[in-house]
Parts: structure tokens; sequence; C-alpha cells
């Protein structure tokens, strides 16, 4: 049987980019449950002890925020709003009975949103942890703005567990994304029928890489 053509998606170093960012959410949500709930004060542990967890869950914090604005610098541009976004967003019943809409580029509406509810969050997450971070920066605040920033982590940290939960399952259900993310290529056909605009990009480069190889000798 003949081997189905495979697009490159993502490189190694975007994989570890983003690889590191969801391994730094996962514990800083994890540790940020357990400190806003007693009854998940448990959770805590996941960074070997409580102790530890205070000490370690804003230095996680800020690896996740560095890291993500790498993700945000190589991304942003693929994720700017386009007419083609309000068929997808029009057509939302036939994308949730799984098919495709539209002209869709590297990223469908649905993926612009989490891209920018992400960093929102992160951005909000990022000022307030540095706010109510003791003992390095909290003392040079006075206790209204440590409160209010408490308030604003707290609500920017949910907002971005429910986004990201969201990504996650978008993710697993559209059957090969994961395979993007690990493996770093895409089978054209998925390209195609999730992508198809992308796809058509990505085969007029390859077409003028060949052409300029050809021409070079
Ligand atoms: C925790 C488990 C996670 C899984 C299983 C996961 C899975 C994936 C997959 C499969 C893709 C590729 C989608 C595609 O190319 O069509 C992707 C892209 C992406 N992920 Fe994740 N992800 C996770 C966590 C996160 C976290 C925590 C963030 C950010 C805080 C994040 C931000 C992104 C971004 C920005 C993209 C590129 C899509 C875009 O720019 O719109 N991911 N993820």
């Amino acid at each position: 049987m003949k081997k189905e053509k495979m697009i490159q998606r993502y490189s190694l170093m975007e994989r570890l980019n983003h690889w590191t960012v969801a391994f730094c959410f996962v514990t800083l949500a994890l540790s940020g449950l357990g400190f806003f709930f007693p009854s998940f004060n448990w959770l805590m542990n996941i960074y070997g002890t409580p102790q530890l967890a205070r000490i370690l869950h804003p230095f996680f914090g800020v690896v996740m925020f560095v890291s993500f604005l790498g993700m945000f610098f190589r991304y942003w541009k693929h994720n700017l709003p386009e007419k083609d976004d309000l068929v997808w967003a029009k057509n939302i019943d036939k994308v949730l009975t799984n098919h495709e809409v539209g002209d869709t580029g590297r990223y469908n509406f649905g993926q612009k949103c989490v891209f920018w509810a992400a960093i929102s969050c992160l951005v909000l997450l990022m000022a307030s942890g540095v706010i109510i971070w003791r003992p390095w920066f909290a003392d040079f605040f006075p206790i209204p703005l440590i409160r209010l920033a408490l308030l604003v982590h707290s609500l920017a940290g949910i907002g971005l567990i429910l986004v990201i939960i969201m990504h996650v399952y978008a993710a697993t259900w559209a059957k090969g994304s994961i395979d993007a993310m690990t493996g770093g290529k895409v089978p054209a056909s998925w390209a195609k029928y999730h992508h198809p605009r992308w796809y058509r990009e990505e085969l007029a480069k390859q077409k003028q890489k060949d052409e300029d190889e050809r021409k070079a000798g």
C-alpha cells in the first residue's frame, strides 16, 4: 500500500516549547487548586511537599509564562481574525457534528479563541502573581492591591483551567492533532480536511522549494 504524504506542522523546538508549557500548566493548576480549596490541599504534594509547593509554584509560573511567550510570538500572526472565521462560527453546529466548514488556515476560529484567551489569562496571572509573590515582591505593594491581585489571580487561574480543558478536549477530539504535537507531522489528508488553506500554502511552499533546488542544480 502506498504510504501517505506527510506534512511538517511543528518542529522539534516548537513541540518542546509546547510540552514545557503544558507540563508547567498541569503542576501549576493542581498546586493552585491545592492552595485554594482546603479539600484539595493534598494536591500541593505535586511539588514534593506543601512548603516546596509554596516556593516552586511562582517559579514554575514564570517558566510557563516565558515559554508561552515563545509560542505567542511564533503563532500570533496565524491567530489573527479573518473573514473565514465568521463562516466557522456561524456553522458551529456543523463543526460540532464533525464537519469542517470554511477555508480554514493554519488554525480555526475555535483554536484562535483558545490562543487569545490563554495569553490574556497568562498576562493577568503573571502580573497579579508578582504582586502577591512573598517574600520577594508583595512587600512593595499596598494591602488593598494585594487583595485585588489575589482575586484576579484566582479568577484568571480558573479561566485558564477552563480554557485548557476545552483545548485538550478539542485536541483529542480532532483525531490526528495529538500526533501533530508529538511527532510533528500530519498526513496530507488531515491537513486538507481540517486546514485546507494552510494545506495549499504548504504545498505551494514545497513546490517553490523544489523549483529553487532544481534551478540550483
Ligand atoms: C495539557 C495538555 C495539552 C495537550 C494535550 C495539548 C495539545 C495540543 C495539540 C494537539 C496541539 C496542536 C493543534 C493543531 O496543530 O491543530 C496544541 C497546540 C497548541 N497548544 Fe496545546 N495542549 C496542552 C496544553 C496546552 C497549554 C497548557 C497551553 C497554553 C497555556 C497550550 C497552548 C497551545 C497553543 C497556543 C497551541 C497552538 C494553537 C494556536 O496557536 O492556536 N496547550 N496543543
